[in-house]
């Protein structure tokens, strides 16, 4: 078998927990929301009633999203031991927080949710275009998550026990004394604190607590707009290449200088950029054929579960890269971020 000897709780994740509803729609349904076909933003008041159109006359589907709980889903997918991957977010106290509860529970992430007694469980609108996606998160209860989740005697125990941390970009929207108080056991004890761009809006607004949680980041993953919108809010020079940036980005201020910082730039079938120090190596993605895609939805995702599997197990970088190549591959065959069958990465 493919299970690994890997303990229970050794990773612990913070993050959205979003239903996802998903439904290809016409242009004029995104222009009528004042759209584009490839972003991803935070639903406002103008935004609500989409959600009921997707359902009403889209025939949409449902399904588990929220990007760190993806990325420890598809970890523990290849890791093929359950609970090894700890969740916390905040869910409402309704039928779609039952159903995050059992997709995380038969993907063997050990949620632990916050419940917001009179807040809806989040959703993320999908909205496909062809070849293209637009994401449309509506937080709901995901936006009252409290340090106090963390501060539970239970929690506190599992963050200790944890060897390595992973909280997503998005989440600063949420509640940054959170990730200040994760990341900041993470510098004590010395275990590696991981973090993603997200997406471009994350840059561009909130800047200020992703620059104050930046030194404690020992791995920053994102992929290409998300590095051009960080370094446009940063104001480096525009004309600068990934590569570019990628070293710009591992040489910010970092209070752990025995462990400099490492940037995995991904850049859809273009090879993965692994940039440390000076270095940049490049490592090639396999292609796959028009006819094999199923969509992208979730590869950026993915990409991290299956780096998180391996790095979880002390494996190399190299290998890490592979199998997050493997683990992105495998989902852009499958509708969302969703996988079926055994994994069959070979290290
Ligand atoms: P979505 O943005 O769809 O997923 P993603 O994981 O970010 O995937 P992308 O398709 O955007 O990939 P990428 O651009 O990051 O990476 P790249 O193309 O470089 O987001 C989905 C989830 O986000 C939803 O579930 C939703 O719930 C959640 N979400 C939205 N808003 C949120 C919020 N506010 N808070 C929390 N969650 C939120 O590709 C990466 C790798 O994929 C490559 O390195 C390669 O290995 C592979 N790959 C990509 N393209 C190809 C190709 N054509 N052929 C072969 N391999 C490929
Ligand atoms: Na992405």
């Amino acid at each position: 078998s493919n299970s690994s000897n890997v303990r229970e709780g050794i990773l612990v994740g913070c993050g959205n927990p979003l239903l996802d509803i998903s439904a290809t729609v016409p242009m004029h349904f995104l222009e009528r929301y004042g759209m584009k076909e490839d972003d991803a933003i935070l639903a406002e008041e103008r935004h609500m009633p989409i959600y009921r159109e997707l359902a009403e006359d889209y025939q949409a589907e449902y399904l588990a999203g929220g990007s760190v709980q993806n990325s420890l889903r598809i970890a523990q997918w290849i890791i093929g031991q359950p609970n090894v991957a700890v969740f916390f977010g905040c869910v409402g106290k309704d039928k779609f927080a039952d159903i995050l509860r059992e997709k995380a529970r038969a993907a063997g992430v050990d949620a632990h949710y916050q419940v917001s007694e009179d807040t809806p469980t989040g959703t993320c609108a999908v909205l496909i275009t062809g070849t293209h996606r637009s994401l449309c998160a509506n937080l709901a209860a995901a936006n009252k998550f409290t340090i106090d989740h963390l501060e539970e005697p239970e929690n506190r125990h599992r963050i200790e026990n944890a060897l390595y941390y992973y909280i997503s970009g998005f989440f600063l929207t949420v509640n940054p004394p959170s990730i200040m108080r994760v990341a900041a056991t993470a510098h004590a004890k010395q275990r590696p604190f991981l973090m993603n761009l997200s997406a471009p809006f994350i840059s561009q607004y909130f800047m200020t607590p992703l620059l104050d949680v930046m030194p404690y980041v020992d791995i920053i993953f994102g992929n290409e707009a998300e590095a051009h919108a960080f370094a446009t809010a940063q104001g480096w020079p525009a004309d600068n290449d990934l590569r570019e940036i990628g070293k710009r980005l591992v040489a910010l201020n970092k209070l752990n200088t025995g462990r400099p910082r490492i940037a995995i730039l991904t850049q859809g079938c273009d090879p993965v950029l692994l940039i440390q120090h000076d270095s940049v190596q490049e490592f090639p993605v396999t292609r796959l054929t028009v006819d094999e895609i199923v969509d992208t939805n979730g590869a950026g995702d993915a990409f991290v579960g299956g780096f998180l599997s391996q790095f979880v197990q002390g494996k190399s970088l190299d290998v890490c890269i592979r199998c997050g190549n493997y683990a992105a591959g495998h989902i852009i065959k499958n509708p969302g971020c969703t996988y079926s069958g055994s994994p069959e990465f070979v290290e």
